[in-house]
């Protein structure tokens, strides 16, 4: 890590986010479970004094989560409709009992290129591109709303926050894309921006598929606030999906 670079300690550092947050500001690896606590405070000490924490580490999977609500556990005003949801509230009111020096991003759904590693968890956009690519035909709902948020966004935002002169302690932002889009919206966007035919893509509700977890309809947010407080735009999917190719 360059020297004026902040000391942060990211955590889910081998998850899809971590990645290209450890790429940003990487100096060492630690292996920690954050369930047990096994491995944590050997982490502290070998880092003090640390400027912050980056906590991407989750039990990301809906899914999951509705299985394992205990272990899902461990780890303003929100309406959470399942297990993960709920955990992601409750996380968020104990940073904001324990640490006042905060920012929490809520995040819509994340993509980018492929990690460095790749996840062992499908990612939807390389998902896509794939059925395209294959001409296989797949369902895409059509009746639930995100705001994709491209990875190199959240990067940029945590870089910024991390900035010396950055004095915003305290806040809950939103972290969405600037459009609201469904699922079968990114599908021909990438078809477009790719150059596939849609002739593959089936338009279908969320109820035509049994996740065994309840999954919001409409979570399309509006990132201006962060826009604002942290004085830059955040990118289009087709913008992102150029940039990636
Ligand atoms: N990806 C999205 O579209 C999306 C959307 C909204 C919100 N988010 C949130 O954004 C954050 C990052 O997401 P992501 O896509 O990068 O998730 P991810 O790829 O599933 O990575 C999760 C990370 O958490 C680590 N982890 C899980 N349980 C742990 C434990 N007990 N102790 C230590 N580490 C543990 C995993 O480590 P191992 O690999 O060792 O298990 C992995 O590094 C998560 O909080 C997620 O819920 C993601």
């Amino acid at each position: 890590m360059a020297s004026e670079k902040p000391l942060v300690l990211i955590t889910g550092g081998s998850g899809y986010l971590g990645q290209f947050l450890v790429q940003a500001l990487a100096k060492a690896n630690f292996q920690v479970d954050l369930v047990s606590g096994e491995g944590l405070q050997q982490c502290i000490n070998e880092l003090a004094p640390l400027v912050g924490v980056i906590n991407t580490a989750a039990m990301s999977s809906p899914g999951a989560c509705e299985k394992d609500s205990d272990t899902a556990r461990e780890e303003e005003a929100g309406n959470p409709v399942n297990v993960y949801g709920k955990t992601k509230l409750e996380a968020e009111q104990v940073i904001q009992e324990r640490w006042p020096n905060h920012v929490i991003l809520r995040s819509s759904i994340i993509y980018g290129p492929q990690s460095p590693t790749p996840v062992a968890r499908p990612l939807f956009l390389q998902f896509v591109a794939r059925q395209l690519a294959e001409g296989t035909p797949t369902s895409f709902f059509n009746d639930e709303f995100r705001n994709p948020v491209f990875v190199d966004d959240i990067v940029r935002v945590v870089l910024k926050l991390l900035e010396p002169g950055t004095a915003l302690s305290g806040r809950v932002y939103n972290m969405g894309g600037p459009e609201r889009l469904s699922r079968v919206d990114m599908a021909v966007k990438v078809a477009e921006a790719w150059g596939y035919s849609p002739n593959a893509i089936i338009s279908a509700p969320s109820s035509s598929v049994n996740r065994g977890v309840a999954s919001p309809a409409d979570i399309s947010m509006t990132s201006q606030k962060l826009e604002q407080e942290l004085d830059l735009t955040l990118t289009t999917f087709s913008d992102a999906l150029a940039e990636i190719g």
